[in-house]
């Protein structure tokens, strides 16, 4: 078994606030460590280790044991539903999972909505709760131009200032959820490495409530 705990980061809008958070925790990295091409990187205390992900592959390491634990948004757990322990929202990374679409669109009346976004299934999970026929189309990103291209009516898509949507002509309709990064812990971890786990999700509790 390693001694240090494997925790996966996702890359992209959370890392430097998650890197933040745990800095608050007490737990510093080296910043040309962190910002090397190498993925993987320890803490300065030699405790953990973390390597940053894709965010939408943090839950399937965290899953399968090839990581400990991770950090990754609610908006991708919801998307890939995978079988994890959740013992702790970080609140940071707060945003929204809307439907927008082109400024005076309504969505009553409309059949056959066309829906844009990088989260097929949870778009397709609320239409089909509304009774709405929705045909999904899944995109990897830069979802706003969809609508204003013609490649769908709608799209399902995060807003966290609303800047990108102002700024391509679209306006929320209805949240989807809320969304905000949790830690996640590998099942089999949470027994076999109990100890570890108990300190990190203790370390980042105490620093929690400042999120808020
Ligand atoms: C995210 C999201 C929106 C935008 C929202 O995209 O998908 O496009 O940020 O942020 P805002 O409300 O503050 O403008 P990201 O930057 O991750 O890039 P992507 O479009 O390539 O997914």
């Amino acid at each position: 078994m390693r001694d240090t705990l494997l925790i996966a980061l996702p890359k992209g809008r959370l890392f430097d606030v998650t890197l933040d958070l745990f800095s608050r925790a007490g737990i510093e990295t080296d910043g040309s460590q962190v910002a090397s091409r190498k993925l993987t990187f320890p803490d300065r205390q030699g405790v953990y280790e973390f390597v940053a992900l894709k965010p939408a592959d943090v839950p399937i390491y965290v899953e399968s044991g090839a990581v400990d634990a991770g950090i990754v948004g609610s908006d991708v757990l919801h998307e890939l539903d995978c079988d994890l322990y959740e013992p702790l929202d970080l609140r940071i990374g707060a945003c929204s999972l809307v439907v927008a679409a082109p400024a005076g669109t309504t969505l009553s009346g409309q059949q056959h909505l066309r829906v844009a976004t990088k989260y097929p299934r949870t778009a397709a999970r609320h239409f089909a709760e509304r009774n709405a026929h929705a045909h999904i189309v899944r995109l990897e990103g830069s979802v706003e131009i969809a609508p204003l291209l013609g490649l769908a009516d709608v799209i399902v898509d995060l807003v966290e200032t609303g800047r990108t949507l102002k700024e391509n002509g679209l306006e929320p309709l209805e949240q989807v959820a809320r969304v905000s990064a949790k830690l996640v812990v590998n099942r089999t971890a949470m027994k076999t490495r109990n100890a570890a786990v108990r300190a990190l999700i203790a370390s980042l509790d105490s620093v929690v409530y400042e999120n808020s």
